[in-house]
């Protein structure tokens, strides 16, 4: 089955032909930064205009790219949300008109499913259910109980900042261009991590949720202080790294703890973050669990992933074409 994927949820314009939720067949997706940087942040306005103009020949770039044809897929997989609404309607509505005119079946793909599946992708073995993933991402943060493609269970969630947000906001604090959290990863790697003892959150019992906002603030502080200012800006960006990345493997380790699964993936854009990565395939030697991280390119917003969710959760008619909308705050 030959799926076109389609996610504007966000800034990043992305359109793939994915077969059978695994094999991409070509995967392409324009950042806006660019367009973005210098306000520091996703401008909503600027990200729907953006896609607006990039989302037709994204399309056609990826079915060219994938040798395949309006004629030759099998139906169309869209972000339906949560995300910002201006930006998810250009791919709604898109998406809409091209299931209208192809008489094609439509899948109306939640985007955090979408990073659920992206460890699928370009895979020889899938994670094996149950699994758990470590979803962590610009917008979200979440550690997710994955039963079935179509039983998940959220077993915790961020009550303030997203894992990539605080990365992103003390990447400014560091003076570093956005989106920071690439740039945070790189300067850590020059300094100490043990520098600075900033603090790790600490659920109340029974909880595996999250929390970055008191962490982001010590950083703040501390960077104000006297001894902040002429403090090795690697160190500060290590130790910083090294609290979020032991918040999120105590959680892990905690829901491991809870109940068995047979994997453990990560996904989302902080996925890619080089300390998280090799902190993940140390527990998973260590306890002997198989770990699955996406490559980079699958990690961040993606089309892919999304024809990826279609097809393993599947039931789409032609009649919900018709009637379907985006939703900015869908729940998971
Ligand atoms: O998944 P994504 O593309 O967007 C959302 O759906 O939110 O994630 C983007 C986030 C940004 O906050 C970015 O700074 C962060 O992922 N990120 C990283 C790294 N690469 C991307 N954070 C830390 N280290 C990285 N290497
Ligand atoms: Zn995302």
């Amino acid at each position: 089955m030959l799926l076109l994927g389609i996610e504007t949820s966000c800034d990043d314009t992305a359109t793939a032909v994915v077969r059978d939720g695994r094999d991409v067949l070509s995967s392409v997706a324009t950042n806006q930064d660019e367009f973005h940087a210098k306000y520091g942040g996703i401008v909503p306005e600027i990200a729907s205009r953006r896609h607006v103009a990039l989302l037709s020949a994204a399309v056609e770039d990826a079915l060219d790219r994938a040798g395949a044809s309006f004629a030759t897929i099998d139906g169309i997989a869209v972000t339906a949300g949560p995300g910002l609404i201006g930006s998810l309607v250009v791919g709604v509505a898109s998406a809409k008109a091209l299931a209208f005119a192809l008489r094609k079946p439509l899948y109306a793909i939640n985007h955090l499913h979408g990073h659920v599946f992206a460890p699928f992708l370009d895979r020889a073995e899938t994670p094996p259910y149950p699994f758990l993933v470590l979803l962590v991402s610009g917008g979200h943060s979440q550690l997710v109980a994955v039963e079935s493609a179509t039983e998940m269970t959220v077993l915790g969630r961020t009550h303030d900042d997203a894992a990539g947000e605080a990365y992103d906001k003390t990447a400014r604090l560091l003076g570093l261009p956005y989106p920071g959290g690439p740039q945070l990863d790189r300067l850590a790697r020059d300094g100490n991590p043990t520098a600075y003892a900033f603090p790790r959150h600490r659920p109340a019992d029974g909880s595996l949720d999250l929390s970055f906002s008191g962490l982001k603030t010590s950083v703040r502080y501390f960077l104000e202080s006297d001894a902040g200012r002429d403090a090795d800006p690697a160190d500060v960006a290590a130790s910083f790294q090294a609290a979020v990345v032991d918040v999120l493997m105590a959680r892990v380790d905690a829901a491991f703890s809870r109940a068995r699964y047979n994997a453990v993936a990560v996904s989302g854009g902080v996925a890619a973050n080089s300390r998280l990565q090799a902190a993940v395939h140390d527990w998973s030697s260590r306890n002997n669990v198989p770990v699955f991280i996406p490559p980079p390119k699958y990690c961040t917003d993606n089309a892919a992933m999304i024809a990826a969710a279609a097809f393993y959760q599947g039931s789409a008619t032609f009649a919900d074409a018709m009637t379907l909308s985006a939703d900015a705050n869908l729940p998971f």
